[in-house]
């Protein structure tokens, strides 16, 4: 796919400091993803589920990276309190349309951080009696993690540092961006426009 450069994304690109990973690389790393997952579920009609709204972006790039028949559906969240965050507890605001039991689902995530979410989440899918489940991350931060998750897939490893673009926001922008990428201690603090 073609992609503008980081400078067309003016008023955005003013608040980045680094670009860590580049549209291409990003690219590149998707297809090798998919790659794997199509050889290891070929002929297992795999179910991706993604949690909205961070993943929208990998998701719509690794569904397309993947190329035997394979289905895809979305849950979404919500935290109920800061306190309850911290144990990953969170509600369900959406569920899932396609029933799992029996099913080989594959959990695709933007990022995963402490492990929280991820481990409340697969605790209830594993709950809902599936033939298998992994999961798939395009960004891993590893010295983040507060519980261990088991992760199948990854993209890339990250160091502890805030990072947005390629879906990921800071107060809902900067998703639209194709690289991903460090922003300025001043846009971090600054409120979002409008
Ligand atoms: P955790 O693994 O339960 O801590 O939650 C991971 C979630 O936190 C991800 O799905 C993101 O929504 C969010 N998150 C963690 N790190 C970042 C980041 O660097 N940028 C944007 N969102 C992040
Ligand atoms: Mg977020």
């Amino acid at each position: 796919m073609q992609h503008y450069s980081l400078a067309a994304y003016k008023e955005l690109a003013g608040g980045v400091r680094q670009v860590l990973f580049s549209a291409e690389q990003i690219e590149q790393r998707v297809l090798e993803l998919g790659a794997a997952i199509s050889q290891d579920y070929a002929g297992r009609n795999p179910l991706l589920i993604g949690v909205l709204k961070g993943v929208f972006i990998f998701m719509a790039d690794l569904y397309r990276a993947i190329t035997i028949p394979a289905e895809v559906d979305f849950m979404a969240i919500s935290n109920y309190s800061p306190e309850t965050r911290q144990r990953g507890m969170v509600r369900l605001i959406k569920d899932l349309e396609i029933p799992i039991a029996g099913r080989h689902v594959l959990f695709v995530e933007d990022m995963v951080d402490t492990g929280l979410t991820l481990h409340y989440l697969l605790r209830n899918l594993r709950a809902r009696e599936p033939a298998s489940l992994e999961v798939c991350t395009l960004f891993n931060k590893a010295r983040r993690r507060l519980i261990d998750v088991p992760i199948k897939y990854q993209g890339f490893d990250l160091p502890d540092r805030f990072v947005v673009g390629y879906g990921l926001d800071h107060r809902e922008q900067y998703r639209n961006l194709p690289c991903v990428a460090l922003l300025k201690a001043e846009t971090l603090q600054k409120q979002t426009p409008g």
